[in-house]
C-alpha cells in the first residue's frame, strides 16, 4: 500500500505542500472560453509546466507525460478521469501512472481532481482551450501552503515556439504563477 500511494504521487502535480510554505492562495482564473468537455476529452502531451517545487518534488524524474481525459462511462454531471501517465527519468524509463478523478465539476471546465479519498482535492481547470491547444491549471491551498501546477497541453507531442509562447503569454497574462516558478519544457522526443 505504502509503495502503491508513493509511485501514485510521483504523478500527482499538486501534493501536500510540505516543502514550501506561502501566504499566496490559489488564484481564480476563467475557464476557457468555448469550453465543453467533449472539445477536452482524449489524449494531451504535456509541452512543459510551472510547478511549485512541493508537486514537483513528486514529478520531476516525468518525462513523455500525457494526460487522457475520459468521462466516466454513464455520468451526466461530468464527472470524468484523468489518466496522468509518464516515464520515469527516460523514454524507455518505468511508467508512473495515475488516475485523477475530476468531479464537482460547477461549471463545464472547472472540477476538483482527487487520487485519493483522504487527501486534498485539487482546484482544477482548463483556462485555455483550442482545436490543439490547452491550459490546465491545478491548485491546492491548506491554510498558509499553496501548491499549483500550469500545464501547457497539446494534442501532439511537440509544438511550434509561436504556439508554446501564446500559450505561456495566456499564463501570465492571468498572472498565474504567484511564485514565479521557472518554465520547464517536458521531454517528449524519443518517446513515440
Ligand atoms: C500507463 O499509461 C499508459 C498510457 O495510458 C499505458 O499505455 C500504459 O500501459 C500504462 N502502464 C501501466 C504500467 O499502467
Amino acid at each position: 500500500m505504502r509503495v502503491a500511494i508513493l509511485v501514485q504521487a510521483l504523478t500527482v502535480c499538486v501534493s501536500q505542500g510540505f516543502l514550501i510554505s506561502t501566504a499566496e492562495q490559489c488564484m481564480d482564473p476563467p475557464v476557457a472560453a468555448g469550453f465543453t468537455n467533449e472539445r477536452y476529452n482524449g489524449l494531451w502531451y504535456e509541452i512543459g509546466k510551472m510547478q511549485t517545487p512541493g508537486g514537483a518534488a513528486f514529478e520531476k524524474d516525468c518525462v513523455c507525460t500525457t494526460i487522457d481525459v475520459q468521462p466516466v462511462k454513464g455520468a451526466t454531471n461530468g464527472d470524468s478521469t484523468a489518466i496522468n501517465s509518464c516515464r520515469k527519468l527516460a523514454p524507455t524509463g518505468d511508467f508512473l501512472n495515475a488516475t485523477g478523478s475530476l468531479t464537482n465539476e460547477n461549471v463545464p471546465g472547472h472540477w476538483k481532481e482527487g487520487f485519493f479519498p483522504f487527501t486534498p482535492k485539487a482546484d482544477y481547470r482548463i483556462i485555455y482551450l483550442d482545436d490543439n491547444l490547452a491550459i490546465e491549471y491545478d491548485c491546492t491551498s491548506v491554510l498558509w501552503i499553496t501548491n499549483y501546477c500550469i500545464h501547457l497541453l497539446a494534442r501532439t507531442p511537440t509544438i511550434s515556439d509561436a504556439d508554446e509562447k501564446k500559450l505561456m503569454d495566456v499564463a501570465n497574462g492571468l498572472k498565474l504563477n504567484t511564485q514565479n516558478i521557472a518554465y520547464q519544457r517536458t521531454l517528449q522526443a524519443g518517446c513515440w
